[in-house]
């Protein structure tokens, strides 16, 4: 039996007969979940316009809080009986989650009545990071899209939001302390004149982290340093190694203009750049970048000499260490978890930082056998940048990431010692936006692929099937046209 569900549930068992889901049923649920059957409710009036009732005592659809030691954090069941539907759960992320497999279990509209199959379902998730990054910078999307994207996300039990807020190319959140990121490092000329960007006011930061919240993703905002850096500078030169003048950057690739690492003023800056924006994003997590430094305004600035000559540091490397240490240890001593790309291990890696490891899976796997955590992000399988297919007429980058080369990603390394696999947290597929300046362009870049990417961070590996995925993607694209995700029409699923 497939009732076509993604990611496909860890266990599913079919039973005969159906349950007819009509108005007036009502939903029971404790006071502790009350917000949950309301969410319940929403959904299914707002899908097939069937009135569902909330209360206590008797009923057909029972929320039942579980023992934590029976389902798992994020985990549910979810029983459908002719007579009846119960769902169990130990928190409310779980009992999210229920909903959302309910949710493909309705149809498309519907009025009145619906039959849903009885079924039993025990579902929890492999990975506790699923991730999806939005880069902002490139170009920049308002609050309405990144709510939709949090909505898309949700759906397919992704919950970590990597919000990519600095870049060369635009800075992209509002701090106080420094009206020219807003002012100046927010906006760049475009060939031809125009001015390009934006950026997100803490209220509209506050906004989105909360509506994520109730959709069940964190989210983890991305500062950039010490390079990706332009824009800040354009604003606040003397933060450079040269002292500028610089522009907001208009064209794509890494820049040689970063931060100066021997200034001790980009580093006030920068922590107080923090200290304004770190009460905007409760997560624990905080990225910091360490991507594509390049080193060339370091080793002709005098500043960044003599720190490495003060610090007894070998090289550059060393010298991006020590920057990208400083910080991870700022952030540490504040309660914060530090994670950057994989560059962060050249040149030493900070004690408490996650890598997340975008260059392959190499650098994923140096970290976890030093004993630090990692979220597994390769270009090589889950950039959704690069292009569905290698043929000409193909959007996106050169380079190819096809749907079953995403669905075959395995995120615990090859050559992992199974005793270290408790450090891989998950998987993040990257939506890098040099290519894509609009929400259709990102939806048709990301999906169908970000469903596959779903399914290796949440189903046990046992249950990827290509062939099995294929079918049940085939009838969740009805799904994803409901939810006005314009997906890219992959032949090997719809033809
Ligand atoms: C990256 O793609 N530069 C992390
Ligand atoms: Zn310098």
């Amino acid at each position: 039996m497939s009732l076509n569900i993604i990611p496909v549930p860890n266990h599913l068992r079919g039973k005969p007969g159906s349950f007819l889901l009509r108005s007036g049923i009502r939903i029971c649920a404790p006071e502790v979940v009350r917000s949950i059957a309301t969410t319940l409710q929403t959904l299914v009036v707002n899908t097939v316009k069937i009135d569902l009732e909330i209360g206590d005592g008797s009923g057909e659809i029972h929320l039942l809080m579980a023992d934590p030691e029976i389902i798992p954090a994020e985990g549910y069941s979810l029983d459908i009986d002719v007579a009846g539907i119960v769902i169990k759960a130990s928190t409310e992320g779980g009992f999210f989650y229920a909903i959302q497999t309910l949710r493909q279990l309705l149809p498309e509209t519907g009025q009145g009545e619906v039959e849903l199959p009885c079924v039993e379902i025990e579902d929890s998730p492999r990975f506790r990071w699923r991730g999806l990054h939005l880069d902002v910078c490139r170009h920049f999307f308002d609050v309405e899209f990144v709510k939709r994207y949090i909505d898309w996300m949700a759906m397919h039990k992704y919950n970590v939001f990597h919000w990519h807020l600095t870049e060369d190319q635009g800075w992209r959140v509002e701090v106080p302390d420094f009206p020219g990121l807003a002012e100046v490092s927010a906006w760049r000329s475009e060939t031809g004149g125009d001015r390009y960007g934006g950026y997100y006011t803490q209220d509209e930061i506050r906004d989105v982290v909360r509506y994520a919240s109730e959709k069940y993703v964190r989210v983890v905002p991305e500062i950039e340093l010490p390079g990706h850096a332009q824009a800040a500078l354009a604003a606040y030169p003397e933060y450079s190694c040269t002292g500028g003048p610089f522009d907001v950057v208009s064209e794509w690739g890494v820049f040689d203009e970063v931060f100066c690492a021997g200034n001790d003023a980009t580093f006030q800056f920068l922590e107080r750049v923090f200290e304004q924006i770190l009460d905007l994003f409760p997560d624990e997590y905080v990225h910091i970048g360490g991507d594509e430094c390049p080193k060339k305004r370091w080793k002709e600035c005098a500043k960044c000499q003599k720190r490495m000559r003060d610090e007894r540091l070998e090289n550059e490397e060393e010298l991006q260490s020590y920057f990208v240490r400083h910080f991870a240890s700022w952030l540490s001593d504040r309660g914060k978890r530090p994670i950057g790309w994989d560059e962060i291990l050249e040149g030493g890696l900070p004690e408490a930082a996650t890598v997340m490891s975008w260059r392959g899976e190499e650098g994923g796997l140096l970290a976890a056998q030093a004993g630090h955590d990692v979220v597994m992000a390769p270009e090589t399988h889950v950039y959704f940048d690069r292009r569905h297919y290698d043929r000409e007429d193909e959007r996106g980058r050169l380079s190819v990431n096809e749907l079953s080369h995403v669905y075959s990603y395995e995120p615990i390394p090859k050559g992992l010692q199974a005793n270290l696999s408790h450090h891989v947290l998950g998987v993040e597929g990257t939506m890098w936006t040099e290519g894509t300046a609009t929400a259709e362009e990102v939806a048709y870049m990301l999906y169908p692929r970000a469903c596959a990417l779903a399914e290796v961070a949440w189903s046990s590996k046992s249950l990827r099937d290509w062939e099995d995925f294929r079918l049940r993607l085939r009838a969740h694209g009805s799904r994803l046209r409901r939810e006005g995700i314009g997906y890219y029409p992959d032949r090997q699923i719809w033809d």
